[in-house]
């Protein structure tokens, strides 16, 4: 999995991931590293270890939203999978936690919720914790919300505090286990990410499918194995940075606009269909675009349903996705189908969208659209 660490200074913790990732104890690679400080020695530590090292900052951005959007770039660009903070002492856009919900870890050194919040970092937290005579302090990871260190706590660790500590003695006890703790916690987030790599790609779910972006190298496989359900764990959907869930079509069509602009050269769409009654894959829905190597075919649209599954109330269903979603967006000129044109519905939906049937090859249907 491609984790990107953010981070402000010296990059312990960030070490600690690299090598870790080296050894192969996770099964990850840090596919990059993104800074607001153009000094932190984390940087670099990523260009001595060959990891592709970013100065983002609101200097180099000039506004927050060019910020956000040049970081949410960066994460694309390298096919981040997740984001851990090792120290990154600037807050996340909601753009990048909405993109990358549940995806964003932070590392803390104390015991959540105690110290933590605005102004809890470095040293502060650990004179804070001496101030307050504790007995024993710790380390928490948690997922990132909008708010510092207020997210769900995913593990937690205790250290203890000796009598004579100071705030660095503390502070050094702590980032020590530190390096052990994150790869530990980490090696439990990754498993459970992996778990259902399906998870990683973007859904839409409608009342009988999910429907889910396919990479596109992968979508070739999609079509031998429709009804295999080992052979869907296969894909492997690494190139795809986001992971969201779209509440609404409208929501679904940002992302595939905002996935085209970022991917123009592609400009080539693959969904999965997948049943939700069984898990099962039973089709793809393809978007050819307007640029790219696909220039010549633009505005088609191809829904492939495997053949067990040409029921009138699924096909309805789909074409219905299929044109108030994608025709406002691709403008589909032609909606092609290797499905004979026996249901009556479908020709219905399509006929009723401005599709008019032809039949190609003797075989495949295609409909084209009167405009
Ligand atoms: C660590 O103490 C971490 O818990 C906190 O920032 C520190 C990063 O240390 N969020 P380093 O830069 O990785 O050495």
């Amino acid at each position: 999995m491609n984790i990107a660490v953010l981070a402000s200074h010296g990059g312990s913790d960030l070490q600690a991931i690299i090598d870790a990732c080296r050894s192969n104890r996770i099964n990850a690679k840090v596919c990059a590293v993104i800074s607001n400080n153009s000094g932190s020695f984390a940087l670099q530590r990523a260009r001595d270890n060959g990891i592709p090292a970013f100065h983002l900052s609101i200097k180099t951005a000039k506004t927050a939203d060019a910020l956000e959007s040049e970081i949410l770039a960066t994460l694309a660009n390298t096919n981040t999978q997740f984001i851990f903070l090792a120290g990154y002492l600037k807050k996340l856009g909601t753009s990048i936690l909405k993109t990358y919900k549940n995806r964003v870890f932070n590392i803390h050194p104390s015991l959540l919720p105690k110290y933590g919040g605005k102004g809890m970092y470095g040293l502060n937290i650990h004179e804070a914790v001496l101030a307050a005579n504790e007995t024993e302090t710790g380390i928490t990871i948690h997922r990132v919300d909008s708010e510092y260190d207020t997210g769900s706590i995913i593990a937690q660790t205790k250290v203890p505090v000796k009598p004579n500590d100071t705030p660095e003695s503390l502070a050094a006890r702590v980032l020590e286990r530190e390096h052990s703790f994150i790869i530990e916690t980490l090696e439990k987030i990754i498993k459970e990410l992996n778990m259902n790599p399906y998870k990683q790609c973007p859904t839409y779910e409608t009342q009988s499918f999910i429907i889910r972006l396919v990479k596109e190298e992968d979508a070739q496989d999609l079509l031998s194995c429709y009804s295999d359900p080992k052979a869907q764990a296969l894909f492997n959907i690494d190139g795809f940075p986001h992971d969201c869930k779209f509440n609404s079509s409208e929501e679904m069509l940002k992302y595939i606009k905002f996935w085209l602009k970022e991917y123009a050269q592609e400009a080539y769409v693959r969904f999965s269909i997948i049943e939700k009654s069984t898990n099962k894959a039973i089709g793809t829905i393809e978007m050819f675009g307007m640029v790219g190597r696909y220039k010549t075919d633009p505005g088609i649209l191809r829904v492939d349903i495997a053949s067990v599954y040409e029921n009138e109330v699924y096909l309805k269903e789909i074409f219905d996705i299929c044109i108030t979603n994608f025709h406002s967006l691709f403008e589909v000129k032609t909606i092609t189908t290797k499905a004979p044109p026996i249901a009556t519905t479908r020709i219905q939906v399509l006929h009723e969208a401005g599709f008019k049937p032809h039949i190609y090859n003797g075989k495949e249907h295609y409909y084209s659209h009167s405009n």
